[in-house]
């Protein structure tokens, strides 16, 4: 079983300045649930109860709305706005917290290295709460990280999501290459973080989800900053690939890019339309 799913949440959202100036753009709310919460709830789906968040200065709204606001509850008590309130109670209550602070951004794999003592010395899940994930497709609610411990139980080694992107946008992402297993898996050969579309191997990007083995803090202790000067998990997950196997997988369901107003606004309208049909 893995337990325990890391949270990364330490950057400063400039994207969505000035909404994002004094509070964490995990906060901004997809209708009225703020973005980091449904990936908790992705989390939770897949049995992952102990939340490790990495945060860092501005980042304390999302300690506060992962705990007990007495005087808010009090007040609402017995009224209808109580109602509103159900879902993420019901989280706190099966759920434990933990926090840590990256100090200075030196990257993705600097800030998953922060979060080793919260996670210590067993596989874990990784959760970028700004690629907002859904697979409600067919009326099931599959979500990818309980689809990815499926993956990582029959493979046992660290687990990347993958999805085609244009080539002009292969320089947004950790782009991998290799040997298919089949139709959804492949063996991954190389990882190139954020390549220009000439120097991609493919077309396949990494997704915010992954299973990580905990020898992968050995390995980032060990990662020289790469591309943008910080470390990169892409080049840490590089090494274990070389080393033994990491698994790509192509999740089924879609992703909607929240770290940008375009799929910000996409989901905000899918999960808007979604509340009016239920
Ligand atoms: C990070 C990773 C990248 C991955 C992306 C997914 O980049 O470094 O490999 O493809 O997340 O969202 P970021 O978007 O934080 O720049």
């Amino acid at each position: 079983m893995i337990h325990k799913c890391l949270f990364p949440a330490a950057g400063y959202g400039t994207r969505f300045l000035p909404a994002t100036k004094a509070q964490p753009k995990e906060m901004l709310p997809i209708v009225t649930k703020p973005l980091i919460q449904y990936g908790v709830e992705e989390a939770i789906a897949a049995g992952m109860r102990d939340i490790a968040i990495v945060t860092g200065r501005n980042k304390r709204a999302i300690e506060d709305h992962f705990d007990l606001t007495y005087e808010l509850e009090h007040q609402i008590s017995g009224t209808k706005g109580e109602e509103n309130l159900r879902g993420i109670r019901e989280i706190i209550k099966r759920c434990t917290f933990s926090y840590t602070r990256q100090q200075q951004m030196r990257g993705l794999g600097d800030a998953i290295l922060t979060g080793e003592p919260l996670i210590g010395n067993m596989p874990f899940g990784v959760i970028l709460a700004d690629d907002l994930c859904i697979n409600d497709a067919d009326g099931q609610d599959y979500g990818v990280m309980a689809q990815m411990v499926e993956v990582y139980n029959k493979y046992r080694c660290s687990v990347v999501a993958v999805e085609e992107v244009p080539r002009d946008e292969v320089h947004k992402y950790g782009i991998v290459a290799g040997q298919a297993i089949d139709d959804d898996h492949m063996m991954i050969k190389s990882m190139v973080e954020k390549p220009s579309a000439d120097a991609a191997p493919s077309n396949l990007a990494i997704i915010g989800r992954y299973i990580l083995t905990p020898d992968i803090f050995d390995t980032l202790r060990h990662t020289e900053p790469g591309r943008g000067g910080e470390v990169q998990i892409t080049d840490a997950l590089q090494q274990q690939a070389e080393r033994g196997m990491v698994i790509a997988y192509r999740f089924k369901g879609q992703r909607f890019d929240c770290g940008g107003i375009d799929g910000f606004v996409a989901a905000t309208n899918h999960f808007y339309q979604k509340t009016l049909h239920d």
